[in-house]
């Protein structure tokens, strides 16, 4: 079972109680929600009060991306917030096996994310502290990018490394109807999609493009 994550990072900021509602509505599995710092990336998002306002809008869980260095300070605000999955970048951590702990102390699911340079190692020590691991098939920052085809590769070692693990293995960036078929068949089983879900004004067939063929 292939899960559909929509980015909310394309959707109309002005609408997102709506938005959110509506990709519920079209049959999401997750929200996925992009935190940026300005700082780690060079864009600037949302925060836990506009995550706390759009929590009633649906009851899936929120996916939330944390591009932020540090995210260790703010981890229970994030829980707090709303947030289910809570993803940190090994880049943007010196502590990440403490973090992971931090997570899932407090009730919450642990994830760790890779940008496009950074090696499957740095994970391999903390696996067993690890719900989700996020391979970033762009570099962090924006919607709208192409695929980084290289990251296949990566993501077939992490799907190796994760073996009968009970982790779920996410894709982000540049992920459409094109692209996900090789991004499944690499062994992703989470696929995030911004712009393929929000550029299109049926949602229900956006995401519906993104999961494999059943025929
Ligand atoms: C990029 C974000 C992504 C982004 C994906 O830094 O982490 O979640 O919204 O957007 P698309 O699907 O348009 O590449
Ligand atoms: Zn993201």
């Amino acid at each position: 079972m292939i899960k559909i994550a929509p980015s909310i990072l394309s959707a109309d900021f002005a609408r997102l109680g709506e938005e959110v509602a509506a990709i519920d509505a079209a049959g999401c599995d997750y929200v996925h929600i992009d935190v940026m710092d300005g700082h780690f990336v060079p864009n600037l998002t949302i925060g836990p009060a506009v995550i706390r306002a759009i929590r009633s809008h649906t009851a899936r869980p929120f996916d939330v991306h944390l591009m932020i260095d540090p995210a260790q300070p703010y981890l229970a605000q994030y829980a707090e917030a709303g947030a289910d999955i809570i993803t940190v970048h090994a880049e943007a951590d010196r502590h990440l096996d403490r973090s992971l702990q931090v997570i899932r102390d407090l009730g919450r699911k642990a994830g760790v994310s890779l940008n496009p340079a950074t090696s499957e190692q740095v994970i391999e020590h903390v696996l067993d502290r690890l719900d989700l691991i996020l391979v970033m098939s762009v570099n962090p920052g924006f919607g709208g990018q192409a695929f980084i085809p290289g990251q296949l590769e990566k993501i077939r070692r992490i799907r190796r490394m994760i073996g009968d693990r009970p982790i779920e293995l996410e894709v982000d960036g540049g992920v459409n109807a094109e692209t996900a078929p090789a991004v499944i068949a690499a062994g992703a089983t989470v696929l995030v999609a911004g712009s393929a879900v929000f550029t299109g004004n049926d949602y229900r067939s956006t995401i519906a493009a993104l999961r494999p063929r059943t025929a």
